[in-house]
């Protein structure tokens, strides 16, 4: 008869040597079951039993033992693994720089009182197009520019971020500050300047007394602070069926600095040596479009402007083809951590 309860162990060594000596199908207690066959059939029994005793009383220890080794592990900081291996990487992800300059944008408008809000990338024809007053043949309605998901009525993937502006309309009261920011998608061909689902962040501020000059100064004030305080805008007249006046915006390319252009790097191909970049529409809300939304155009005036991100953030770090954000290539998406 073996007392089991000598058997001590202090690590996993001693643990595994104690297992294949007294439970493994090897071990003295594995062979005593062995043994059963040539055991004359009356004594079977009881000798059964015993050898069962046995084995329980092993297991009872085996038990005992792992946890007695457990507890030490917890005093010694021994540990049942090898600490001399080499660690697993804890790799950390980078945020898209997309998300980092798009997060910027918000954090810029929401210190002048903007809100976020957000709508469907599945948009009906009212909010992507009759709302905003285009007109039933606009170019822009056609399959060449539009994803039609349904006709009759019609369904598309939006064009532009400005359905948002209807819909925050149609359920909002004035005073409204509201920064739409999200996907957009057009049937245009892939290349390095165009890609067919892409960003905007979308602009509306509606109020009693709003004005051009509220336009331009916020829109000043957001140049600045996003491209650096030397930053220059300039507003060019131009045409959206939702706005009136309407007007493109650019933004000032570094153009006479020695250096090289902080924008472009130099690269004359973003400003094509012009010394500006468009970021972006904007204009005075068209009174039908706030008619169309349930606002009284009588009381409220308002602006909107549009800015692509893509456009932004290739200014902003200097990327040359709009395609890398797309590609979720680690080697490209490892190098942004700030828009600051
Ligand atoms: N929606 C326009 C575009 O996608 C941009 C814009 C928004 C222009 C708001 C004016 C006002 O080009």
């Amino acid at each position: 008869k073996i007392d089991l309860q000598q058997f001590a162990v202090e690590n996993a060594e001693q643990l595994e040597a104690f297992r294949m000596r007294f439970i493994s199908k090897k071990s003295v207690v594995g062979e005593l079951f062995g043994l059963m066959k040539d055991v004359a059939p009356e004594s079977r029994k009881e000798f059964g039993m015993i050898v069962n005793e046995v084995k329980q009383a092993a297991d009872n220890r085996f038990k005992e033992l792992i946890e007695q080794l457990e507890n030490t592990k917890g005093q010694t900081g021994e540990m049942l693994i090898d600490l001399t291996l080499p660690p697993v990487p804890n790799e950390l992800g980078t945020i898209h720089p997309l998300s980092l300059v798009r997060n910027r944008i918000i954090e810029i408008f929401e210190r002048m009182g903007f809100n976020v809000s957000e709508g469907p990338e599945i948009e009906d024809d009212w909010h992507n197009f009759t709302a905003l007053n285009f007109p039933e043949n606009h170019p822009a309605r056609e399959m060449q520019d539009t994803f039609f998901i349904e006709k009759n009525p019609d369904i598309a993937l939006r064009t532009h971020t400005s359905s948002v502006q209807v819909r925050v309309m149609e359920n909002e009261k004035p005073p409204i500050r509201t920064l739409s920011p999200g996907r957009v998608y057009r049937n245009e061909a892939i290349s390095a300047r165009a890609h067919c689902f892409f960003h905007q962040v979308e602009g509306l501020y509606i109020d009693e007394n709003v004005s051009f000059a509220d336009l331009k100064q916020t829109l000043y004030h957001f140049a600045k602070e996003l491209f650096g305080p030397e930053t220059k805008v300039r507003f060019r007249p131009s045409f959206f069926p939702f706005t009136e006046p309407s007007a493109e915006m650019d933004i000032s390319c570094d153009i006479d600095n020695p250096k090289g252009c902080q924008l472009c790097g130099g690269s004359k191909n973003i400003c094509k040596g012009t010394g500006w970049v468009e970021i972006g529409g904007a204009g005075m809300v068209d009174p039908n479009v706030l008619e169309n939304s349930g606002i009284d155009s009588e009381k409220y005036t308002g602006f909107a402007f549009g800015m692509g991100i893509e456009r932004i953030t290739m200014l902003k770090f200097q990327i040359r083809d709009l395609r890398l954000f797309s590609e979720n290539d680690v080697r490209f998406l490892r190098q942004f951590t700030s828009a600051n």
